[in-house]
Formats: C-alpha cells, sequence, structure tokens
C-alpha cells in the first residue's frame, strides 16, 4: 500500500517537476498551463484526465491562433483591382471605376484569370472580351496599368500595396465596360485587301510555293493577332482615326507587299501612299512598337514601305 502511495506521489512528482519545466520550456507563452492540481493529488486517473483535457484546449487555442495568422495573412494577400465600367443601359450614369479585393492565393497568375474569377465569383456584369487564353486571337486587349496589352500574356502586379488599373483600349468607343467598337479598325484592315491577290493560277493547279528565303521575309509581320494594342496607342491615330491607317493596318499591309507569291505589291503600295494620310501620317513616335504585346514592329514595317515609295518616285 505504502509503495503505491510512494509510487504515485513519485509519478506525480515527476509529471509536474521536470517533465512540467522542460515542458515549459518549448510551449509557447500564450499557452501556458496550470501546474498542479492539489485537489486530485490522491486520484491519479482524474489528474491525468484534467491535465489531457488541458493540453487539449492549448491545441485549439494554438490552432485558432495559427488560424488568426492565415486570415490576417491572407487580408495581406488580398489585391486591390480597378476596373473601368460604363453600362449603355444607364446613359445617365457616368464611367466609373470599380474596385474588387481578389485573393491572389486562389487566383491564375494572368489578368485574365482575375477578370474571369471577378466575373465568376464576384460580378457576373462585368463585360470583357476573350476567347483563346493563348494570346492568338487578341480579343482580350485592353490597357493594364498604363499600357495597351493582351490580358491573357499580362501577369498581374503581385504587389498588394498598389491597385491594379484596367480601362478599355484608348481613343476607342466603348460599347460596355472593357468593350471597344473595333468597326473602324476592321474596315481599314479590309480596306488594304489583306488576302493573296495573283494573276495566273499555281502551276501545279494546287498551291502558290515560296522558297525558304521568301517565306522569312514574312517573319516578324504574319504573327500579328490583330489586338489593335498598336493602334489604340497611337498618337497619330488618335488625332487622325479616319484617314490615317494605324500601325496595325499598316503593318499587315507591308505583309501583302512582301509576299513574294503577291503579284500586286506597287499597286498596294500606290493605293497607300494616296491622298498622303493614309501611311505618311505616322510621326515615327513608335509607341506602337513599344506596347505590341506580340514584339512586333509596326513603325519599322511603314519606315520600310516609306523608304520604299520615296524610292520609287521619278527624281
Ligand atoms: S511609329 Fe507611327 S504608327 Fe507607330 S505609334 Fe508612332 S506614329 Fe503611330
Ligand atoms: S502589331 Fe502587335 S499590337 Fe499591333 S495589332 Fe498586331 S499584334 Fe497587336
Ligand atoms: S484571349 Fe486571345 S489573345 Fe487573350
Amino acid at each position: 500500500m505504502w509503495k503505491r502511495q510512494w509510487l504515485t506521489k513519485k509519478g506525480s512528482w515527476f509529471r509536474h517537476g521536470y517533465y512540467g519545466k522542460v515542458a515549459s520550456l518549448f510551449r509557447p507563452r500564450e499557452v501556458k498551463k496550470a501546474e498542479n492540481f492539489s485537489i486530485l493529488e490522491e486520484q491519479p486517473v482524474q489528474q491525468g484526465l484534467a491535465e489531457l483535457s488541458l493540453e487539449a484546449k492549448d491545441a485549439l487555442r494554438v490552432q485558432e491562433m495559427a488560424k488568426k495568422q492565415a486570415e490576417q495573412l491572407q487580408e495581406k494577400l488580398k489585391k486591390e483591382v480597378k476596373i473601368y465600367r460604363w453600362n449603355p443601359d444607364q446613359p445617365n450614369k457616368k464611367p466609373y471605376l470599380q474596385s474588387y479585393f481578389i485573393d491572389l492565393t486562389t487566383c491564375g497568375p494572368m489578368v485574365l484569370d482575375v477578370l474571369q474569377k471577378i466575373k465568376a465569383e464576384v460580378d457576373s456584369t462585368l463585360t470583357y472580351r476573350r476567347s483563346c487564353r493563348e494570346g492568338i486571337c487578341g480579343s482580350c486587349a485592353m490597357n493594364i496599368d498604363g499600357t495597351n496589352t493582351v490580358a491573357c500574356l499580362k501577369p498581374i502586379n503581385i504587389d498588394t500595396t498598389k491597385p491594379s488599373t484596367i480601362t478599355p483600349l484608348p481613343h476607342m468607343f466603348i460599347v460596355k465596360d472593357l468593350v471597344v467598337d473595333l468597326t473602324d479598325f476592321y474596315r481599314q484592315y479590309k480596306s488594304i485587301e489583306p488576302w493573296l491577290k495573283a494573276k495566273k493560277l499555281p502551276e501545279d493547279g494546287r498551291e502558290f510555293r515560296q522558297s525558304p528565303t521568301d517565306r522569312k521575309k514574312l517573319d516578324g509581320l504574319y504573327e500579328c493577332i490583330l489586338c489593335a494594342c498598336c493602334t489604340t496607342s497611337c498618337p497619330s491615330y488618335w488625332w487622325n482615326p479616319e484617314e490615317f491607317l494605324g500601325p496595325a493596318t499598316l503593318l499587315n499591309a507591308y505583309r501583302w507587299i512582301s509576299d513574294s507569291r503577291d503579284d500586286y505589291p506597287e499597286e498596294r503600295l500606290q493605293a497607300l501612299t494616296e491622298g498622303q494620310k493614309k501611311l505618311y501620317r505616322c510621326r515615327t513616335i513608335q509607341n506602337c512598337t513599344a506596347t505590341c504585346p506580340k514584339s512586333l514592329n509596326p513603325a519599322s514595317a511603314i519606315s520600310k514601305m516609306r523608304t520604299r515609295h520615296l524610292l520609287s518616285l521619278p527624281i
């Protein structure tokens, strides 16, 4: 009997002596444990249960603290995105920037991912164009943090201390929110007859052939996705949208002028230089080249066409 009591006391001493001291070294301050239950001194089972329940309570408290910290971190990772809004069904309401707060940890890396998340989870009335999500169709062109680009190729700025601003392509008529009217843009594109014009049928009756060297001349031209980022960033186009064809259309005109299979390069050039405004309104400011999301160089194409035209003039 005395032996059992002695062992129980020794066990209790061990639990609350060294063990307690060592354990307290590793325990967070906030979850400091009660050192003793004197009322349960002679009841080891209850003593053990009381300790277990205390430990469970401590674990819960630690869990809650971790959850709170995770919430605070998540709050810090929320990015403010300001988006241009205008609805033609409410013509008396002026356009405005609407703020959305997006958790970047649950969102894809591109601006288009952010827009998709907003549309799917926050505000289904937000309107924008998109199709391929791969930088091929050119439909998601918009102005992001002051630069014209395609939203699917532009990573969202992860600095959550500053908001990101998304507006439509500048100097265009707005259809709704981020959607601009591209009717004139496509009319101008159509005016350069962007298709192969040949005087004869192909020799084999099947296809027009081209040497690798001639094919190489189209590199840097054929990749244009007609996103209109360059045209809408061009000051000359802003002031003369009806007469000046703009860099996108002119780059494509040069693409057909450079094509060895086309039989009408001179006529094409002639059509561009009629009236002096379609081509010559370019002031070589190079905004177009700086903004192109496909890294093309419309300014260089324009300059080459001008040189070719000037050289062809009679002296
Ligand atoms: S280089 Fe010519 S087409 Fe390009 S932005 Fe300047 S003015 Fe416009
Ligand atoms: S040249 Fe570049 S910016 Fe201009 S329409 Fe083509 S892909 Fe877009
Ligand atoms: S969705 Fe096609 S270019 Fe962005």
